[in-house]
């Protein structure tokens, strides 16, 4: 989440992967740009922290010079049940030292109004992943939690990992499924706590007062990371544990 998410991986991602021997990293990069989008130089920017592949969600597009970027790249992806029309695509297979790792995004529908239901999609990006990979993440960017959970049980069996995103709050359901898919919720947000969702508590206070047209800006304090850390067989893709991760920087 914009400026303080960016310079919390900045700060700490490296001795977070070093500390626990991680060997892949998918960051949600949907709300890097001020809270809102992304633009192809943070993309960048984050990648070169040592990020394997960047996710989006319902903010993917905000800002119109990331249509370009996505078409050419091998590592930023977009939901997949967005319209036909948008630029990029919705899965990503990214090299990770001898193996591969898959990588899914889909949108939920609460709120969200994606162009097809993510269960319309699943089973062939899963199929086109795992053609490739056993080893495949599914980021599922949703607001409600009975549709992530859906998901990934729908799911268990066949990818290693189904991480909720969008809330920003970090649940704590982390679990492995009894076919050996972990399953977090919501990895929760990588930005200023101090906050509603991310935002300045005021700003947000006052819109939902007032119903009045408010600027958001990016709140500044109780930086933390957070996410979740999965462990699993290279070569099945089975998981064998999930562990929520949260780091607080200030
Ligand atoms: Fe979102």
């Amino acid at each position: 989440m914009g400026a303080p998410g960016r310079g919390a991986l900045e700060q700490r991602l490296q001795s977070i992967k070093t500390e626990h021997a991680i060997d892949a990293c998918v960051v949600n990069g949907e709300n890097a740009a001020d809270g809102i989008g992304i633009t192809p130089r943070l993309a960048e920017q984050i990648l070169a922290m040592g990020v394997d592949a960047i996710t989006l969600g319902n903010h993917a597009f905000r800002r119109t010079e990331i249509g370009p970027y996505l078409e050419g790249s091998e590592r930023v992806i977009r939901p997949a049940n967005t319209s036909r029309a948008t630029p990029g695509r919705g899965l990503t297979v990214v090299p990770v030292g001898a193996a591969r790792l898959g990588v899914v995004n889909v949108l939920g529908s609460l709120f969200l109004h994606p162009a097809t239901s993510m269960f319309e999609v699943i089973d062939a990006l899963v199929d086109e992943a795992r053609a490739e990979t056993p080893v495949v993440l599914v980021d599922v960017h949703a607001e409600a939690t009975s549709e992530k959970a859906a998901l990934a049980r729908y799911l268990d069996g066949r990818v290693t990992a189904v991480v909720g995103t969008h809330t920003h709050v970090q649940t704590s359901d982390a679990t492995v499924l009894p076919r050996g898919t972990a399953f977090i919720t919501d990895a929760g947000m990588t930005g200023p706590h101090d906050s509603v969702i991310g935002v300045e508590a005021e700003l947000a206070i006052r819109r939902m007062r007032t119903g009045l047209p408010v600027r958001f800006e990016t709140a500044q304090g109780g930086v933390r990371i957070e996410g979740a850390i999965v462990d699993c067989d290279a070569a099945t893709g089975k998981a064998s544990s999930i562990e929520a991760i949260r780091v607080s920087l200030s």
